[in-house]
């Protein structure tokens, strides 16, 4: 996710560049740097890995003066944590330097092209074309240059430039991730987010996508990518700090379920596209290795293990191999059987959770191949597995995962669709028809989190209650369990998830006039026989808030409220079902006045057993 940041002025830029990357460490924290320009027109990089405190006593040691720089700090994507791979990058000569957040898509390909042209690589990273890119497009005009580099680039960014050419500039630009003009009085900053830069101004720009801005110490210059000058409207920030690094929300965790469509977006990029097979990047698994599988283990703890749910519906349907689930602390004690042929999946969002990494040594040990599916570059599980998918959600600062869990589940498509790709279990037509609705996710995911008002209301009425369940078949039933954990994580209600055929074994006991039940009825194959299990609740008094797709208004009949969900592929439902239910949980605990970011007794990350 990275946060960049640029300062032009009066002023020394080096300690307002570190102050507006401490605003923005919640983007990252992989390591930071700094690019300045000095009086004398020399470029000073300053840079290192690991969190913000480093590059400040890097800086403490060896200061670096200069009226003009760029600052960032890292959420790896391309290339490992480490010095080499951390920002600014800048081209061999040192005359140009950038700030990048984002993902270049088209990297290998423009730097194979450069190295034709004579370039030099130093890190692994897919920003390290753009410097140089720059370079070899300048020719008199900075703006000119970044112009021509940025044409030639496919995928996200949000650029700093500096160069020693034209010391008294930076140029700016960005697509697909976000940027911020900060205009003061004899000085202009560029940043990722309005809390980088709160502390200096609260007139802002936003500027949309393809913007490119010029800015001086004595003025801000927008154009478009026709380079035609343009005119915006300078906003006043009114937000105060705490709020401006949520963005305006009022949690993080709320936050971070708005940015899921952006993020689905971002793990699908490069890797799901019309028309040519699913690519998984650095993959190394052959297709014969994929072919020999006879057993596959999913392996995982809390929201990331009902991702694993998920997952073996969708790896048995699409691939058809058998698939176990299994928790990462009954894993690794239950003495598992595990060949050569098995293959484990072990899903992680930290990627240090220890029972998953334990999980992932014993299967190793055994001879089983790993594959990681992790949010964090260079975590421990990424590094001891033989293969890696990362999900690119960006860094989740809320206890209850919830654009994570959405990024594991399209990662778990994705290794569907490519094992029936090797497999040969799907037609080309079956798996065409899936990844396009695939690229349809973002904006219905959009689309659901529209429905806030019925479920505040639903919140509103129901959050005094002290247990809840959820009823759900196949894969609502999944998706049930996730949100039942939700629930308990952040509201402290005891809630259950029952899969709907099993209630009549059991758990209708419990139901009495009152009690609170949320009935997942997407799945369509399944629709009348949950339809069925609705009316054995409602008859026994309970009030039933149902989850159906668009158009199956006939759920309303049975059921207190209703809400509906735009209308996908049957296997890529719990992408968007699961939406409602983070949202309610949301909700409830506001209701109760629950501290939603930091629910108690919970951690982020759990790295001890
Ligand atoms: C903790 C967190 C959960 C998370 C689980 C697994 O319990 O509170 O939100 O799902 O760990 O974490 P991981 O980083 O391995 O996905």
């Amino acid at each position: 996710m990275c946060g960049i940041v640029g300062y032009v002025g009066k002023r020394q830029a080096a300690p307002i560049l570190v102050e507006g990357l401490s605003k923005l460490e919640y983007r990252g924290y992989d390591s930071a740097g700094v690019a300045i320009i000095d009086e004398a027109g020399n470029m000073n990089v300053s840079k290192c890995k690991g969190r913000l405190a480093n590059l400040e006593g890097k800086l403490e040691q060896e200061p670096v003066q200069g009226l003009i720089g760029i600052g960032h700090t890292r959420w790896a994507t391309h290339g490992e944590p480490s010095d080499r791979n951390s920002h600014p990058h800048t081209n061999e000569k040192e005359t140009i330097s950038v700030v990048h957040n984002g993902i270049i898509e088209n990297y290998m390909h423009l730097r194979e092209w450069l190295i034709s042209k004579g370039y030099k690589f130093y890190s692994e990273t897919d920003t390290e074309v753009i410097p140089n890119l720059v370079d070899y497009f300048y020719d008199g005009n900075l703006l000119d240059a970044v112009m021509k580099a940025v044409s030639k680039m496919e995928g996200s960014y949000a650029l700093g430039v500096v160069s020693t050419y034209e010391p008294d500039k930076i140029v700016a630009v960005r697509k697909d991730s976000p940027l911020i003009v900060g205009v003061g009085a004899e000085e202009n900053f560029i940043a990722s987010d309005v809390p980088a830069i709160l502390n200096q101004t609260r007139d802002v720009y936003y500027l949309n996508d393809k913007e490119f801005v010029v800015l001086t110490e004595t003025g801000v210059e927008i154009y478009s990518a026709e380079g035609e000058k343009i005119n915006k409207e300078l906003h006043h920030v009114t937000w105060n700090a705490d709020a401006a690094e949520k963005g305006g929300f009022e949690h993080f965790m709320i936050k971070e379920i708005h940015e899921q469509p952006k993020v689905i977006k971002d793990t699908m990029t490069s890797r799901i596209m019309p028309g040519k097979p699913v690519t998984l990047d650095d993959i190394k698994i052959t297709k014969e290795q994929i072919e020999n599988i006879d057993k596959v283990y999913i392996v995982a703890c809390g929201t990331a293990y009902h991702a694993g749910i998920v997952g073996k519906y969708v790896i048995e349907r699409l691939a058809r191999i058998p698939v176990e689930v299994d928790i990462a602390s009954e894993f690794r004690y239950r003495n598992p059987i595990i060949n050569d042929r098995t293959l484990m999946i072990v899903v992680s969002q930290s990627g240090e959770t220890a029972d998953t990494l334990a999980a992932l040594r014993e299967a190793r040990a055994q001879g089983a191949r790993v594959i990681a599916v992790t949010n964090v570059v260079g975590s421990s599980v990424s590094r001891e597995a033989d293969d890696v998918l990362y999900t690119w959600a960006g860094p989740e600062i809320a206890v209850a995962s919830t654009k994570a869990y959405t990024t594991q589940l399209i990662t778990m498509y994705m290794i569907g669709l490519f094992f029936a790709q090797n497999r040969n279990t799907l037609t080309t037509e079956e798996i065409e028809s899936i990844k396009n609705d695939m690229l349809t996710l973002p904006e219905k995911v959009e689309e659901t989190l529209n429905h806030k008002e019925v479920l505040q209301k639903f919140a509103a009425n129901t959050y005094m209650h002290k247990d809840m369940f959820f009823l759900g078949r196949g894969l609502d039933y999944a998706v049930a369990m996730e949100g039942s954990l939700k629930l308990k994580e952040i509201s402290y209600i005891h809630s259950e998830a029952y899969a709907g055929g099993e209630l009549k074994h059991g758990t209708i006991a419990l139901i009495e006039p009152g009690t609170i039940v949320v009935a997942l009825a997407t799945q369509k194959s399944l629709y009348e026989k949950m339809v069925s299990n609705i009316k054995e609740v409602t008859t026994r008094g309970a009030k039933v808030l149902g989850l159906a797709v668009e158009g199956n208004t006939d759920v309303e009949k049975a059921v207190e409220s209703a809400i509906y969900i735009p209308e996908v592929q049957e296997v890529l439902l719990p992408v968007l079902s699961v939406v409602p239910l983070q949202l309610l949980a949301y909700y409830m605990a506001i209701q109760k006045g629950c501290d939603v970011d930091k629910p108690r007794n919970l951690a982020k990350s759990v790295t001890v057993e």
